[in-house]
């Protein structure tokens, strides 16, 4: 089991020479050498056994299993950004225990220039070791380490502590923000380079690190987005199974010696407190077995901590070390002869390069947990350093850096020295903490508006009941209420082939459908209406719908044919009758000239006659809400209702006769054509509208129409969010305040974004490639709060759509005076069909506003061109009877 020697030394380079196997030396003393360096020698598999635990006990404790035999802690340090390189402010900085028993106290300013740095003004103090082991007096100490003892304090909450004395001392008023890990100190204070540094490692007094972890994985924290900064705490990493093989002896007596025994063991190992002391036991052990100093041990080599990191790191010196160890030993009080000097160097570098492997070991497992945290088999990743050991050991830093390559190939780490973790790093988390304090208030002032409450969604749900009851009275009223000729559901005997049209959606069908015995086929062919058609003239556009069924015709061989058709025509026709429908106004997008104010059949009856040799007979046209309720009411006579919730929104329902003005009888069923669309074009929505609903509406075709709709809708919900992102990066919330050419283009954040970015399978991370996709540069913050405005604005708009469901529902069960109502209601449209949420949202909102209606939505499958050929049956079955 060949152990791993560092090849970290440059060819030429001078090498203590350590005594290897074999040399010959008095045999026992050699062996004797032998053994005891053998001991600090660890195998690579000893190093991946170590890798494998640490980072198993660090998957435990975010999962809130914290083992008290392994013990990382894995403390969630609530840093939940990384620096973006324009933070700036003022701010007092406290360094505790970075390096022994003294206190720093800093003024840092950020310029919040990049590359413009001002040096941090700093004073030391040093603590007394009385009030270091003295008494003590939200972030509660767990335990002290690194010689600290203060009583009192572990437990507490050391920023209350703080607080506490700044009261006693009532000279000052300091408003203290945050505590911060040194590690997360370090992290803070990197100066990002091709991408933040997401990983801090420190090696000083002691040892520690700490990296930037998906927040869904903290149990703690109970996020299901984002990243926030974990201390590992891997000082108290002691997993007998990984750790025992490599413990010396050394390590023993150091760890029984020590204020707080059994505790802290990965750190004694590593941390600059310890590796003298280390290299103390070691020189005491080899003077008293006779193979030092001829056997002499002098009372300061006998005294616990005579020697110091820095004597450690001065020893290791590759030019001067020798010099410095005669130095060092004569201050001890022992006069080496030269070979004690080399082996003296070689227990140095033992105790040294076991350190810097360990701590590579710890640091490798840090990369995995990442690689598997961001499933990402190739990691590229920054790491910060700091800490006197890493900072002055002379070859530390280049054994860590090798072994981590062997142990984490697949990573391409690069380590950033960082420059005074402490105070800048510090100045740093306080000056994002401040950051996303602000982005926060800011992001929430914007949002407020899009969280509407209940008593807000019950008056939209009033308003649209009155504007109902003054539609079918005829009264001025936003909602047209437009009867459709619709008198029944089907009743399942309908029977024959019918030809439907469906126009007005995302798409333009052209359908076959054939209603029989054993249910309803549907063969149909999708067509593209082009801008320039749907803007062009109305005569274009005909003509255009009439080619689509001649070539739907042609590839079905019904060429000759003439099936009676079913129009679906998405779009607000005042109907005479059945197959009579006045256009009032285009919607969604569509703006054909001399078509308002027409009977749509006509003009479609008009383009089949230009056609010539074209039998068309067209019996029926509706609206996609009728015909999606018709079709989800072939299977569910219980569905009253259709829903739309697509490019456009509108619903229809089975209103009672008698309270449809303008329409003969008083008995039975007119189904209405709502234009709920429309809702809100008398003002009466006002209040709810947000300036990023002005904004959309002033830019689009018909300002001041389709109010309702355009809150609510596919082709709005991706411009709102557009405008309020544009709004939010002008305050500097997002991207940095950088405003980007794509984001000022019309349409580019599509409405299926929203869809894709709140799904709950994506991480943030995909969220980010979506947006990348568009052009823009992001931090995760940013993809953080693009989804939360995604959130807000569909959310509104499920709230709103439920209102109206609601409105309608309630008045479906008071027109039969019942206590409560079942009634099922056909829904189709892309938004409601693939947003992850806005279905589940606007069931829960009729359920909170029309708790006596028991609500049943049905997605329909074939969409309303099935609707429309049943409307056709009905119509073709009434006539059939009506003709014997
Ligand atoms: C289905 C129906 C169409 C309706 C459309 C609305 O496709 O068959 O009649 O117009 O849904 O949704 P969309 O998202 O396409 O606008
Ligand atoms: C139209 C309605 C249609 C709805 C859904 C609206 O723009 O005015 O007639 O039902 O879109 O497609």
């Amino acid at each position: 089991m060949d152990s791993i020697e560092p090849s970290s030394l440059q060819s030429g380079e001078r090498t203590p020479s350590c005594p290897q196997k074999g040399l010959l030396q008095p045999s026992d003393s050699s062996e004797l050498v032998q053994e005891c360096l053998q001991q600090f020698k660890v195998t690579k598999a000893q190093l991946q056994q170590i890798q494998a635990s640490l980072l198993g006990s660090m998957e435990q404790a975010l999962m809130g299993e914290v083992s008290p035999t392994s013990g990382v802690q894995m403390l969630p340090t609530y840093v939940e950004s990384t620096p973006h390189g324009n933070e700036q402010g003022n701010f007092v900085v406290l360094e505790l225990g970075a390096s022994g028993a003294s206190l720093r106290v800093l003024w840092v300013t950020l310029t919040g220039i990049k590359g413009q740095k001002v040096e941090p003004k700093s004073q030391d103090f040093v603590i007394p070791q009385e009030v270091v082991l003295g008494t003590g007096q939200q972030s509660t100490l767990i335990s002290w380490t690194k010689g600290f003892r203060c009583s009192g304090v572990e437990g507490q909450d050391v920023v209350q502590l703080l607080r506490d004395a700044i009261q006693r001392q009532g000279a000052y008023n300091i408003d203290v923000v945050a505590v911060v890990n040194d590690t997360v100190g370090t992290m803070m204070a990197c100066e990002p380079g091709a991408g933040p540094c997401e990983i801090s490692l420190l090696v000083d007094t002691g040892t520690n690190a700490c990296y930037m972890e998906e927040a869904r994985h903290v149990a703690v924290l109970d996020e299901d987005r984002g990243r926030t900064c974990i201390s590992v705490e891997w000082g108290s990493f002691s997993h007998d199974g990984a750790l025992g093989p490599v413990l010396t002896s050394f390590d023993h007596a150091l760890d029984h010696a020590s204020l707080n025994p059994g505790a802290q063991r990965f750190e004694k190992m590593i941390g600059g407190l310890y590796l003298g002391e280390l290299v103390r036991l070691v020189l005491v052990y080899l003077a008293q077995n006779r193979v030092l100093f001829g056997g002499y041990t002098s009372p300061a080599l006998l005294s616990q901590g005579s020697i110091l990191l820095e004597h450690v790191i001065e020893m290791e010196d590759p030019s001067t070390g020798l010099a410095y160890v005669h130095t060092i030993l004569q201050d001890l009080g022992l006069s080496p002869k030269a070979s004690d000097a080399e082996l003296v160097q070689c227990v140095c570098a033992a105790v040294c390069s076991r350190a810097a492997q360990l701590c590579a070991a710890a640091l490798a497992a840090v990369l995995s947990r990442l690689q598997r945290s961001r499933e990402q088999q190739k990691l590229q990743i920054a790491v910060a350093t700091g800490g006197r050991v890493l900072e002055r050991h002379p070859r530390f830093h280049s054994i860590l850096q090798e072994m981590v390559k062997l142990l984490a190939s697949e990573c391409d780490v690069s380590f950033i020295p960082s420059v005074d973790g402490g105070g800048r790093g510090v100045a740093m988390v306080t000056a994002v903490a401040a950051r996303l304090a602000n982005h926060r208030r800011l992001l929430e002032e914007t949002l407020a508006p899009f969280r509407l409450s209940h008593e807000q969604l019950a008056a939209v749900q009033t308003q649209m009941r009155e504007a109902m009851d003054k539609g079918l009275r005829r009264e001025p009223s936003s909602l047209r209420m437009l009867p459709t000729y619709v008198r029944a559901t089907p009743d399942g005997s309908e029977r024959g082939d019918f030809l439907a049209l469906d126009l007005g959606g995302t798409n333009f069908r052209v359908l076959l459908v054939r209603v029989a015995e054993g249910g309803v086929q549907i063969i149909n062919q999708v067509y593209s209406i082009p801008e320039c058609v749907a803007q062009g003239s109305g005569q274009q556009l005909f003509d255009h719908i009439v080619d689509c069924i001649v070539d739907f015709q042609e590839k079905q061989g019904l060429r000759g044919q003439s099936l009676p058709l079913g129009f679906t025509f998405s779009f607000p026709c005042k109907q005479l009758g059945l197959d009579q429908g006045i256009l009032l106004n285009w919607t969604k997008g569509f703006n054909a000239s001399d078509c308002e104010g027409q009977d749509v059949v006509f003009l479609l009856r008009e383009a089949i006659r230009r056609r010539q040799a074209v039998e068309l007979n067209v019996v029926a046209i509706v609206n996609d809400t009728v015909g999606t309720m018709m079709s989800c009411g072939y299977e569910d006579p219980q569905c009253e209702m259709g829903l739309i919730v697509g490019t456009g929104t509108n619903a229809c329902y089975m209103e009672e006769l008698r309270n449809v003005a303008g329409v003969a009888g008083d008995s039975g069923h007119m189904c209405i054509n709502m234009e709920w669309g429309a809702f809100g074009d008398d003002g009466s929505l006002g209040m709810l509208s947000t300036c990023f609903d002005s904004r959309v509406d002033q830019a689009s075709i018909n300002p001041g129409k389709q109010r309702f709709e355009k809150m609510i809708s596919g082709m709005y919900l991706g411009e709102i969010v557009r405008h309020i992102l544009l709004n939010l990066t002008s305050l500097g919330v997002l991207f940095r305040g950088q405003q980007t050419q794509c984001l000022q283009t019309r349409d580019i954040f599509k409405t299926k974004f929203l869809s894709e970015i709140e799904s709950d399978s994506l991480a943030l991370r995909q969220v980010r490639a979506i947006l990348e996709d568009l052009g823009l540069t992001l931090t995760l913050d940013d993809a953080l709060i693009v989804l939360e405005v995604c959130q807000a604005v569909s959310r509104r708009a499920a709230q709103l759509c439920g209102a109206g469901v609601a409105a309608v529902v309630e008045k479906i069960r008071e027109n039969r005076d019942l206590d409560e109502l079942t009634v099922s209601v056909g829904v189709d449209g892309t938004l409601y069909k693939m947003h992850p949420h806005f279905a589940r949202l606007v069931a829960a909102t009729v359920r909170e506003l029309a708790p006596r209606c028991v609500v049943t939505f049905l997605q329909s499958e074939d969409g309303s061109g099935k609707g429309a050929a049943l409307v056709t049956a009905v119509a073709c079955r009434l006539a059939q009877m009506a003709r014997v």
